[in-house]
């Protein structure tokens, strides 16, 4: 089973971003065999500044290796080392009904938040189609945002096969993790940079720490029990937690005599035992840009084998060979 999935670069990852997103996406290697590509040609339909685009790839690189990728089981590149899928657009392009461009949420969604109308946007979901025919995806895991994309698709896939008479495309399913919970933020709402309620995944350990102690919390004195899953903090901690862990963390809030200054003090431990030893790898892998590079390319080469097989089917279907 062929698995992939695509992330945009778009600047400092946080702890929703973490468990919600990347976890699931590293634990795909496990599961079949995994692409994952970073974004760039998508991201450019909103960021406009080189310098931060050029650093935001090499920060989606570094973070997912450094939180336990393993470019021997998983196959990890640019989408922009990938010309293949241009072309392979435009072939889609000519067989995608504008409606079906029109229709989609994410396009209104973004118009609404002011992001200008530009060809690129509209066109965004046509490119994340040949992404994910290039590769003949199986299961495609991504939000709830990007269903929609998977369903167009389909749609686009089912249309050039037909048109052609040949099945050059596999239809590909959409993978929505519904067991992945909105994670909270400082203020209790969705974590996102766009409330600034985050905690960036490899801030300084004291900028993180000083964030915990900030969480607000009620005012139940420390001496009396509290309830656990009304907590902020609570909820934070659930993330890192194993079973026996989370008991033990229960059972001290229902019990009382534990106040919420200790239990600030158990979550920024447990965040450091498990992401210590992926800030050293992040730090060791900052120091050392050209084996992230290495990891990048070998991960293109692969892609690019596959997306051309693609290509030349589709080429010769429509009449290009
Ligand atoms: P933000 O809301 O900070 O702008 P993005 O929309 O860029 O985050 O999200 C990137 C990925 O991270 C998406 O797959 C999204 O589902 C996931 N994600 C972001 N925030 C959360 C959260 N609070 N809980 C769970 N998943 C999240
Ligand atoms: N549009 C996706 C997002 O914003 C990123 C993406 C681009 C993608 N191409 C893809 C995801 C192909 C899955 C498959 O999150």
């Amino acid at each position: 089973m062929r698995i992939l999935t695509g992330i945009q670069p778009s600047g400092k990852l946080h702890w929703g971003n973490y468990f919600g997103a990347m976890q699931p996406s590293i634990g795909m290697q496990e599961k079949g065999e995994a692409f994952i590509f970073i974004a760039q040609y998508h991201a450019l339909t909103t960021v406009h500044d080189a310098e931060a685009l050029r650093q935001a790839t090499f920060d989606v690189a570094a973070d997912f290796l450094a939180c336990g990728l393993d470019p021997t089981k998983a196959c990890l590149f640019r989408q922009a080392d990938v010309p293949e899928v241009h072309e392979l657009a435009w072939l889609l392009s000519t067989v995608t009904p504008m409606g079906l461009l029109e229709r989609c949420h994410s396009y209104k969604d973004k118009l609404a938040r002011g992001i200008a109308a530009s060809h690129g946007l509209f066109a965004y979901p046509v490119l994340m189609a040949a992404d994910i025919l290039a590769y003949q995806s199986d299961v495609v895991p991504v939000g709830r945002d990007q269903k929609q994309h998977v369903e167009v698709t389909r749609d686009v896939a089912a249309k050039f096969n037909q048109a052609y008479g040949v099945e050059v495309f596999k239809l590909p399913e959409p993978m929505i993790s519904e067991s992945v919970a909105v994670i909270p933020g400082l203020d209790g709402q969705k974590m996102s940079k766009s409330y600034n309620n985050t905690i960036g995944l490899f801030d300084p350990p004291k900028e993180v720490k000083g964030k915990i102690m900030k969480i607000a919390t009620d005012s139940t004195p420390l001496e009396d029990p509290k309830d656990p899953d009304a907590c902020r903090v609570f909820a934070l901690y659930k993330l890192f937690a194993d079973e026996a862990e989370l008991e033990e963390m229960r059972a001290n809030y229902l019990r009382g005599g534990y106040g919420y200054g200790h239990a600030k003090k158990a979550l920024f431990e447990i965040y450091q035992r498990k992401f210590g030893p992926f800030r050293e790898r992040r730090e060791y892998l900052v120091a050392h840009p050209e084996e992230v590079e290495a990891v990048l390319q070998a991960g293109a080469e692969k892609a690019r084998a596959q997306a051309r097989i693609t290509l030349n089917a589709a080429r010769r279907a429509v009449g290009l060979d």
